[in-house]
């Protein structure tokens, strides 16, 4: 079934319908458009809808202003709430609806899903290939396929195949546009050479084209996230040994990434992970895996959680010891406050964690961040946001660098120093250049470096 290059079917432009316009949806939406597709991008909520209409993006993304203003121009890209015209004439929609994790309880919540999925299905009168991007528990793929067989008008005419996505937050033009691979989950042939037409101008690029089966199509998101999380732990768990015995995470990382099979991409120490998919969708694998009565199999998930969450606590811990155990009426000054740099998303951010942590201990806490403030603000208005890092940190009992944003690290360390009311610091991501801080007269420390200090 999986056709290789020589064989692989030519381009054909379709009238696609991309359902769900948030992070994945709408970037995916404009990719579409902008490789020749005459593309629908559908939404409930208006005011996303409005702003993606005049080519203007309701989150912070690299790029993507300019590929939504480039393929509206086109004429081949719309958006719209009506259900009606996302259905009509579409040859294939996307599910690209958000999976959070649902309230009290550690599983995805499916609701976007069959919301979508039912509101959609009783107007699909015609022939028709649905593709699941969302990431989901193994299993909802082949209930969307005979909920859909069900309601749909089209009944089995209507097909579904499940394409994960892997694009990062930050870099999700280029992650849609060039991926690394393109994974599909078909039933039947046909479905992969749709697909395979579909994505040919991305095919171009000779990334590999993997075709597999429904379930393992959903495993391979879930595995994909689970893998990155433990990698992420692992060395964070390496930190946790580092700091007990004198040793060096960085350097430690460094060497054991010469190993080509082992690798330095995400052996980054420092605060470990946040946002809306990794720890989330490690929990909702862990719930889905006790569904299936296989939660042995990822007992070890649990651990990684709990390395990953124990990393905030000792970061707070550390910011104590800089002040001599002085919090009450500290000003704290944090630098960063997405849960990742080049990005305005603040969903389970480490940054605000802490931040919100030392605030409830009653410090003053001062957060800057260069484009997540309006985000920060609405969900934890209890801190103080100040617009660039140096008003954060006039005045500061002490510093943290909780988001490695690049202008963070262009931070000339004896002018800050100037502006302090002490010199400390904590690097809770291990990206600025610790002999220069301690060279410019800073008390500085890291995570997982316990040698490293002025
Ligand atoms: C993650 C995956 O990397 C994507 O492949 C996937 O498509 C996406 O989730 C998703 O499921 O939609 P993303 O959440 O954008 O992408 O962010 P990552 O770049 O993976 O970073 C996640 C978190 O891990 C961040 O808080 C980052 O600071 C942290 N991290 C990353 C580390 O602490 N150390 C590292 O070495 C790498």
């Amino acid at each position: 079934m999986n056709s290789n290059e020589s064989t692989r079917p030519a381009f054909a432009p379709r009238r696609i319908t991309v359902v769900g316009c948030g992070y994945l949806g709408a970037v995916h939406a404009a990719a579409m458009a902008e490789i020749g597709h005459d593309v629908v991008g559908f939404d409930v909520d208006e005011a996303k809808v409005a702003l993606l209409s005049q080519g203007r993006t309701p989150f912070y993304e690299p790029e993507l202003d300019e590929l939504l203003e480039r393929t509206l121009a086109t004429g081949r890209l719309r958006f719209t709430t009506s259900y009606e015209e996302a259905a009509s004439g579409a040859e294939v929609l996307f599910l690209c609806v958000g999976t959070p994790q649902a309230p009290g309880s550690n599983a995805a919540d499916l609701k976007y899903v069959w919301s979508a999925v039912d509101n959609l299905g009783p107007l699909l009168d015609h022939p028709c290939l649905v593709v699941g991007k969302s990431t989901v528990p193994v299993g909802t793929a082949e209930h969307v396929r005979d909920r859909l067989h069900e309601i749909a008008p089209a009944g089995e005419q209507v097909r579904l195949a499940w394409n994960p996505e892997f694009l990062r937050e930050g870099f999700a033009v280029k992650d849609t546009l060039t991926p690394d691979r393109l994974v599909v989950g078909v039933e039947r042939p046909e479905d992969e050479q749709e697909l395979a037409s579909l994505y040919a101008p991305v095919l171009d690029h000779g990334m590999p084209w993997v075709v597999v089966d429904l379930a393992t199509a959903q495993l391979v998101k879930n595995a994909a996230n689970a893998f990155l999380a433990t990698k992420i732990s692992f060395i964070n768990a390496m930190a946790e040994l580092c700091e007990a015995t004198g040793a060096d995470v960085v350097a430690l990382a460094d060497a054991i990434g010469y190993d080509a099979r082992i690798g330095r991409r995400f052996l980054q120490a420092g605060l470990g992970f946040g946002g809306g998919c990794l720890p989330k969708d490690i929990r909702g694998f862990m719930a889905r895996a006790e569904e299936l009565r296989v939660d042995e199999a990822l007992h070890f998930l649990r651990d990684v959680d709990d390395i990953n969450r124990r990393r905030r606590r000792r970061a707070v811990e550390m910011t104590h010891e800089l002040l001599g155990g002085a919090v009450t009426g500290a000003h704290v000054a944090v630098l960063g406050a997405a849960f990742k740099p080049d990005s305005d998303d603040i969903r389970d951010s480490p940054a605000l964690d802490v931040a919100s942590t030392l605030h409830e201990r009653g410090a003053r806490v001062f957060v800057h961040d260069p484009k997540a403030l309006d985000n920060a603000r609405r969900t934890r208005p209890q801190l103080t946001y100040c617009d660039t890092a140096l008003e954060a940190c006039k005045d500061a009992d002490v510093v943290l660098h909780l988001t490695e944003w690049r202008e963070y690290r262009d931070i000339d360390p004896a002018e800050l120093a100037a502006i302090v009311a002490s010199p400390r610091i904590l690097d809770a991501r291990n990206a600025l250049d610790a002999p220069a801080w301690i060279g410019a007269g800073w008390t500085f420390k890291a995570l997982g470096r316990p040698r490293v200090a002025g």
